[in-house]
């Protein structure tokens, strides 16, 4: 038998394996609803049609081979213009585009870390992190999101956790699973630590324009010039596009990390490029029209809102209201023994509805946390909320036959 590196043991990818218990009760004939995936594809959304175009131009007009290794030059211009009009001065010099933000996250921590070294990482976070880190054998060190004041980064914690192998602190905002919107004021802390103890500030902002308030400022727009900071984006969330696989890093203080950005450039050669052909999307989306935006974020908010007062109308269910992406972190307050998967795998047996346990993001297993990604048409939402209304209710009952 061929045996796997053990550092694949540290870590699970909690979203997509329980899937895999859905996918065994849908085989046996139960209905499932998935409110599990990150990706507004499969409920109903679709790229808008100018990027489409310009990613089928782009094939029909040859442009089938390997890009340069950081990508076209048309996109890395976009970016760079983007973010300038964003208060990030950058130049397309400081993009490379990536294989969407997850390989840009990969690159950047692995010409970084050496075995041992210490990142800091939002919890609840989204768990490419964790595997990253894990994969690498650096070490992750999670500081809180507080659930009591709205899923903020609790600065104390960061405070707390920084020692001499600190390299970076990784910042998701807004954020998967919390759906929070980070404060300007907590950001600008953040910052000042970061400078204080020499760290690279990681920035996620993959969802900064999917938000019901101001769009999510980009931290790297809030920096002076003795923070680096390098920042992922993507067409995954804001164009819809998860499947093309697009996106990238910007690099903000690149004077403060030049020996960095050499290596950055080694690995992302070593890996040719990233598809060709949407890459031609990034420039017609970031200078194209964003009104569909309006009308997505519209339908988000109407289900957004759907889940925050039914969720909270449930007798012993409790959530805080998200500002922005597509998720909602819901707790069950009395779990009667049982840990949040053994909730959220009952509740998917039961009902067919799947949810992810906050324990696969990070929050302690007795807190009850899961997450919704409340992407589905609102009478589905409806019948979500009615059906687990009533298994709450019989809870107890189900959770001797659980634990
Ligand atoms: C916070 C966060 N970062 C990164 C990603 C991955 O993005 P991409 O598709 O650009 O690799 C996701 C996907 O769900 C995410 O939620």
């Amino acid at each position: 038998m061929i045996k796997a590196a053990s550092r694949t043991h540290n870590f699970t990818y909690a979203i997509r394996n329980i899937v895999g218990e859905a996918k065994k009760l849908e085989a046996q004939g139960k209905k499932i609803t998935y409110l599990n995936i990150g990706d507004p594809v499969p409920y109903g959304f679709q790229p808008p049609p100018h990027l489409i175009e310009a990613v089928n131009k782009a094939i029909k007009d040859g442009m089938n081979g390997y890009s340069p290794s950081v990508g076209i030059l048309a996109a890395r211009e976009a970016v760079a213009r983007e973010s300038c009009s964003r208060g990030v001065n950058i130049t397309a010099e400081d993009v490379i585009i990536t294989s969407g933000a997850s390989e840009a996250a990969d690159i950047v921590l692995g010409s970084m870390l050496e075995i041992g070294d210490e990142v800091l990482v939002p919890t609840p976070g989204y768990p490419l992190y964790t595997a990253i880190l894990a994969k690498l054998g650096a070490k992750e060190v999670p500081y809180l999101l507080d659930p009591n004041n709205n899923w903020e980064p609790s600065i104390e914690a960061i405070q707390a956790s920084i020692t001499e192998k600190t390299r970076a602190i990784v910042i998701i905002n807004p954020n998967n699973p919390t759906g929070a919107v980070y404060s300007r004021e907590n950001l600008l802390k953040i910052l000042q630590i970061a400078e204080q103890a020499g760290l690279v500030v990681l920035a996620d902002e993959v969802y900064w324009r999917m938000t019901y308030g101001e769009p999510a400022p980009p931290i790297a727009s809030l920096v002076n010039d003795s923070v680096p900071v390098i920042t992922f984006e993507s067409l995954s969330k804001i164009y819809l596009a998860p499947g093309w696989r697009v996106g990238w890093m910007k690099l903000s203080n690149a004077h403060l990390m030049k020996e960095l950005i050499v290596a950055i450039r080694k690995m992302a050669d070593a890996r040719l490029c990233s598809a060709c052909p949407p890459q031609y999307a990034v420039a017609a989306g970031l200078d194209g029209d964003h009104s569909y935006l309006a009308d997505v974020m519209q339908k988000f908010k109407e289900r957004r809102d759907i889940t925050y007062n039914r969720i909270n109308a449930i007798d012993g269910m409790n959530c805080t209201l998200p500002n922005g992406a597509f998720y909602l972190m819901a707790q069950v307050e009395r779990l009667h023994g049982a840990t949040d998967e053994q909730f959220i795998l009952s509740l998917l047996k039961e009902t067919g509805i799947l949810f992810v346990h906050g324990s696969g993001f990070g929050t302690k297993a007795e807190d009850g946390y899961f997450r919704i990604v409340y992407l589905p048409e609102p009478y589905i939402l409806h019948q979500v909320y009615d059906q687990v209304a009533e298994f709450v209710k019989h809870w107890p009952s189900y959770v001797t036959a659980t634990v």
